[in-house]
């Protein structure tokens, strides 16, 4: 595990950046694991711009989100699925059909996530794993208490996370109850992940994970169990490393 604290979000993007070009034009068909919320949008945002301003291709790319809530209608604009379409795979043009997610609306959850983690599988695995990580030190949606080795599967978001979420909604009870989400042996098999963090309010969850004991009371501990792993740090969130 590296961890690298730079002063702000801005650098920490375009170092992320420089580390997703790299794989770009070092591999033919490079796979993405793309995390949805606000720490990876300056990334999504810089990803852009090299893409509009130095022609950086992602025509070849595929992608593979982390997770998805369940039950919110298919036209909901704060479906995961429609968030990362239109906040990164369409800018970046990424084509559609090289885009997934666990289907959210599956009528069989638990064959759905079987499914969605034998797509990866199939597709080769992830080359980088984009992750944020939650003030409860989870990531993705394991929360607290998810087993190490778990796959991709159904989870229940506990309180903390919906109240964290709740922003995206129109009210805190809109915010869904359930997700399907990969797994902490999920995104362990991916070959770089890379764990974004910035501000104050991860400080806490990010001394957890970096420096606390590897246990499932804080999932992104796993970042010291993977076998390269790239913790990148503003520094409000760096703050209380020791
Ligand atoms: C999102 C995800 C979550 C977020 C985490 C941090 O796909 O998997 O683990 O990365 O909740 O969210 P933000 O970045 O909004 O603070």
């Amino acid at each position: 595990m590296e961890v690298i604290v730079l002063p702000t979000a801005t650098a920490t993007a375009s170092l992320a950046a420089d580390i997703i070009e790299h794989l770009l034009r070092s591999e033919p068909h490079p796979v993405l694991g793309l995390a949805t919320g606000s720490t990876p949008e300056p990334l999504y945002a810089e990803l852009t711009r090299r893409h509009k301003e130095a022609g950086l291709d992602f025509a070849h790319a595929r992608a593979f989100m982390l997770d998805e809530y369940v039950g919110l209608p298919a036209d909901h604009p704060e479906r995961y699925a429609a968030v990362i379409q239109r906040e990164v795979t369409d800018p970046l043009e990424i084509p559609v059909d090289a885009v997934h997610g666990p289907d959210g609306a599956a009528a069989d959850p638990v064959a759905e996530c079987a499914r969605y983690e034998q797509a990866i599988l199939d597709a080769g695995g992830i080359d980088v794993q984009i992750a944020g990580i939650g003030s409860n030190g989870h990531i993705a949606f394991n929360e607290p208490g998810s087993a190490l080795t778990s796959l991709t599967r159904p989870k229940t978001l506990n309180a903390r996370t919906r109240q964290d979420n709740a922003r995206f909604f129109s009210s805190p009870e809109e915010v869904p109850r359930h997700v399907l989400t990969q797994g902490l042996g999920t995104i362990g098999r991916s070959r770089h992940l890379l764990l974004l963090a910035s501000g104050e309010g991860k400080a806490d969850a990010v001394a957890r994970a970096v420096e606390g004991p590897l246990s499932a009371s804080c999932p992104a501990s796993i970042v010291q169990l993977h076998r390269h792993a790239t913790v990148l740090l503003d520094e409000p969130a760096a703050s209380r490393l020791q």
